[in-house]
């Protein structure tokens, strides 16, 4: 089911059902990951998030406080959906958390959130429309598909950086927070001192769920200026 850009999920879909039902499909691969990455993904199904990603968000919500309830949370590259559903957890009944993505979230989500099907490159008038502004924080997990060229892959997740710092600026209350991963290469202090430009203070943060061997860290803006 899906209107323009939005994705409509059953209603009690959110749930184990769905996860079970994702966490199927990925079965197959699981042989090839480690054994860290293996107990964080067992971790995510028990929990009920179809990534072991939100392990991430949630050490960085515990150490820097980014949303809190009754906010606005935009969530960039919110697919399979960990992110989106633990800030939607985090907001609740009274905040909204949005998420935009290249692909369906095909997990069910909590009421305070919603997935729009799109390119943060290319949003056109009818998704900025639906995404709105007046955000208190602003996140970014983005990644490009790689292309095994290193140089290629650092250059595109760099311009994700510039464009989830663009939006954020943008779409971001005076005092809002920012999150973003960035690899660690050529375009990485430049990027820093924009962040720092933008924001009262930044933090850079490798959280302990992430692969030690990952170039990933992510950086985060405290009080947009
Ligand atoms: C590592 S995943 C995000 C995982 C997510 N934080 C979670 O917890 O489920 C990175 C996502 O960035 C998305 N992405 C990459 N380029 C994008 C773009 N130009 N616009 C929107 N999303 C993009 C990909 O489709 C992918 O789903």
């Amino acid at each position: 089911m899906e209107e323009y850009g939005r994705q409509v999920v059953p209603p009690g879909a959110y749930g184990r059902y769905q996860m079970d039902g994702l966490m199927k499909k990925n079965r197959g691969k699981q042989g090839k990951k480690n054994q860290w990455a293996d107990h964080l993904t067992a971790r995510a199904k028990a929990d009920n998030y179809p990534a072991r990603s939100v392990y991430k968000l949630m050490e960085m919500q515990k150490k820097f406080q980014v949303m809190k309830n009754g906010d606005r949370v935009l969530d960039l590259g919110c697919a399979p959906g960990s992110w989106l559903i633990y800030a939607g957890e985090i907001v609740g009944k009274k905040g909204r958390a949005v998420g935009i993505d290249l692909n369906n979230v095909e997990v069910g989500l909590p009421d305070s959130a919603d997935a729009f099907v799109g390119d943060v490159f290319h949003m056109d008038d009818q998704l900025a429309a639906a995404v709105g502004s007046g955000y208190n924080a602003v996140l970014s997990d983005m990644a490009p598909a790689t292309t095994g060229r290193k140089d290629i892959d650092a250059a595109r997740s760099f311009e994700l950086c510039r464009t989830a710092l663009e939006t954020g600026c943008r779409l971001l209350v005076p005092g809002g927070n920012f999150v973003c991963k960035i690899f660690q290469g050529s375009d990485f202090k430049a990027f820093e001192s924009s962040v720092k430009s933008y924001f009262s203070r930044h933090k850079l943060f490798k959280p302990e769920s992430c692969r030690k061997s990952s170039k990933e860290i992510y950086i985060i803006g405290i009080g947009k200026e």
